[in-house]
């Protein structure tokens, strides 16, 4: 199967879909996960510092067996600790990772460097520069942040990874905004989150008939993850790309078989988006 791409704004490519080795795998050895994952099709693989898994993340890499070219990872900068840099603490990844670049390194908080943002920014930058990271970009990161390490940037963060899906659509638009007018690409996560996080929610209908049509369109099965998944690949104008997770096999296929479900048609979208405004549910809150 081959993973469509989306192009960054320092024109690299990256698969519209991650699998994930934050949630229920932090922390926990993820090997076998990462390794089905990469077996049924997988190739964009989002790990973090702050998950504590970079080396058996590193070890399922090498032993899938697949070409470093093939594959596209993410990892995440963390609190600094005295006397650390991006960089430093970048290589201290790699290491783990048994790599010698990541695709792309992001600042994985903003709260994480209080008043530094700007400083930190410019640590990125120089990762970057020596080719240890091919494009940088931030998670979590709102309106004023993004502002802040903006002004005076080299190059501009290519993603912003957020926590996204229907219940708290609305209060993004200013950061979507600013998303198109920097070229930044949406990067979602907790996109299921209506399904199993929040359920009873009034998206459960809406969605449950979309589900319905798009199963008859299709004339195989289609899930309600599925519908939600086709709804952050439509709905974000500028581009999204998803991370999501799985402890298992179908459910990995399923999420990769979002790309041959029909479209979603544009009164479907806006009744997807006016449910959800109904109801503001975020389930990451972070701390500024
Ligand atoms: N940057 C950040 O701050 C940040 C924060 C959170 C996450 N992330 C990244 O995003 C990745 C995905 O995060 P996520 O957990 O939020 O993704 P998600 O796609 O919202 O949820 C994936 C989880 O949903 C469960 N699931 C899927 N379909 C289900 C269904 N029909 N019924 C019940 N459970 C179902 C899966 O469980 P099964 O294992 O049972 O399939 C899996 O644990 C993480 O691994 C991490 O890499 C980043």
């Amino acid at each position: 199967m081959t993973i469509s791409t989306l192009t960054l704004n320092d024109g690299n490519q990256v698969p519209w879909i991650a699998f994930g080795t934050g949630t229920k795998l932090r922390q926990q050895d993820a090997q076998s996960p990462v390794e089905n994952a990469i077996a049924n099709g997988f190739t964009h693989l989002d790990g973090a510092q702050m998950y504590e898994n970079e080396e058996s993340l590193g070890i399922a890499i090498k032993a899938s067996g697949t070409p470093r070219s093939a594959l596209f990872v993410t990892t995440k900068l963390n609190q600094l600790q005295p006397n650390q840099t991006a960089k430093t603490a970048l290589q201290v990844s790699l290491k783990k990772l048994g790599l010698e670049y990541v695709d792309l390194y992001l600042v994985h908080a903003p709260g994480h460097h209080t008043g530094q943002l700007k400083e930190v920014w410019k640590m990125m930058e120089e990762c970057k520069r020596e080719r240890l990271a091919k494009s940088i970009g931030v998670s979590n990161f709102g309106v004023a942040h993004l502002q802040e390490i903006l002004e005076g940037a080299e190059f501009p963060p290519s993603v912003n990874q957020i926590e996204i899906h229907p219940y708290v659509w609305k209060s993004l638009q200013p950061v979507m905004a600013l998303h198109k007018e920097h070229g930044i690409i949406t990067s979602s996560y907790g996109g299921l989150t209506p399904l199993f996080r929040a359920p009873g929610g009034p998206l459960d209908p809406v969605i449950e008939k979309i589900r319905a049509r798009l199963e008859f369109t299709r004339g195989q099965p289609v899930s309600l993850g599925q519908v939600l998944n086709k709804w952050l690949q439509s709905t974000v104008s500028w581009s999204s790309l998803s991370n999501s997770t799985s402890s298992k096999a179908d459910r990995m296929r399923e999420y990769l078989d979002t790309a041959n479900v029909p479209e979603l048609t544009a009164e479907e979208i806006e009744s997807i988006e006016n449910a959800g405004a109904q109801h503001y549910y975020k389930f990451l809150v972070l701390s500024d």
